[in-house]
């Protein structure tokens, strides 16, 4: 089994962090509003937030109420990142790659992942960790980056484009080819995984979870309009998919 670490690379942490900074990013306006839309009340919840990365998203669970937030990374330097901006007395960030998320001891009420499970190759075994995690009634929230966005083998550009640069379609090829992606972004070799939609229906459904709720990204009118250059793919493309899943109460 592969397991990268890309955000320990310093060049790609440095690009991540100034991506995120950016006030117009996809984490803060695409990715976080609808997540948190899909959230339960996590009112004296316990958390467990799985590649918590930077912790923004673990901190804005305890801000709101979670009685306690487990972060788990496997990244040294995000979660670095994390313990100095993301702290609270309730928030605990440890190094557990999500791949070994089944060797927590105790259970949770709620688990997230925002964009996270791109990186883990085995979505089934991830998903009956997770179950097993969770108590009855128990939550799974998560975003990761669409099928349509994965399927990318950087061999063509992600979109076909007029003469002025503006998107006219997205391209799609190989996507019933599953499996490792090796691409170039910011470094070379970047790795994640490309899944069929019907592999995360059937992972999903297959650990015991019922659906509740699956969106894909979008962006309200106005950001829309007054940011068109950085969101106007969204049009053609979700590139990001979230559900809500239930374990079932006994
Ligand atoms: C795109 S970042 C998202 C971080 C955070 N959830 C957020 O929304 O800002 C992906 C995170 O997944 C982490 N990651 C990648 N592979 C992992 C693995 N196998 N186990 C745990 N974390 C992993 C990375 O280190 C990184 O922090």
């Amino acid at each position: 089994m592969s397991m990268q670490n890309i955000y320990d690379n310093e060049r790609f942490f440095e690009n991540f962090k100034s991506l995120r900074a950016n006030e117009i990013n996809f984490n803060d306006c695409v990715e976080t509003p609808i997540m948190t839309e899909m959230l339960p009340d996590l009112r004296g919840k316990t958390v467990l937030d799985l590649g918590c990365g930077m912790g923004q998203h673990a901190r804005q669970y305890a801000d709101m109420g979670a009685a306690s937030v487990l972060g788990i990374d496997i990244s040294e330097k995000m979660l670095a990142y994390a313990r100095e901006h993301n702290a609270a007395d309730n928030v605990e960030y440890r190094r557990i790659a999500m791949e070994d998320a089944g060797t927590l001891a105790g259970t949770f009420d709620v688990a997230t992942s925002s964009l996270a499970f791109d990186y883990v190759e085995n979505l089934g075994r991830l998903m009956r960790d997770i179950y097993a995690l969770l108590n009855d009634g128990g939550f799974l929230v998560f975003s990761t980056s669409h099928p349509l966005a994965t399927a990318w083998d950087g061999v063509y550009d992600r979109y076909t484009r007029d003469e002025n640069g503006v998107r006219l379609y997205a391209n799609l090829r190989s996507y019933a080819l599953e499996g490792l992606r090796r691409v170039n972004w910011v470094v070379d070799g970047y790795e994640l995984y490309h899944r069929t939609f019907s592999t995360f229906i059937n992972d999903i459904v297959g650990a015991g979870f019922v659906i509740e709720e699956c969106r894909e990204a979008t962006v309200p009118e106005e950001l829309m309009s007054a940011h068109e250059d950085v969101f106007g793919g969204l049009v053609h493309k979700p590139e990001f998919i979230f559900f809500r899943c239930r374990k079932p109460k006994k």
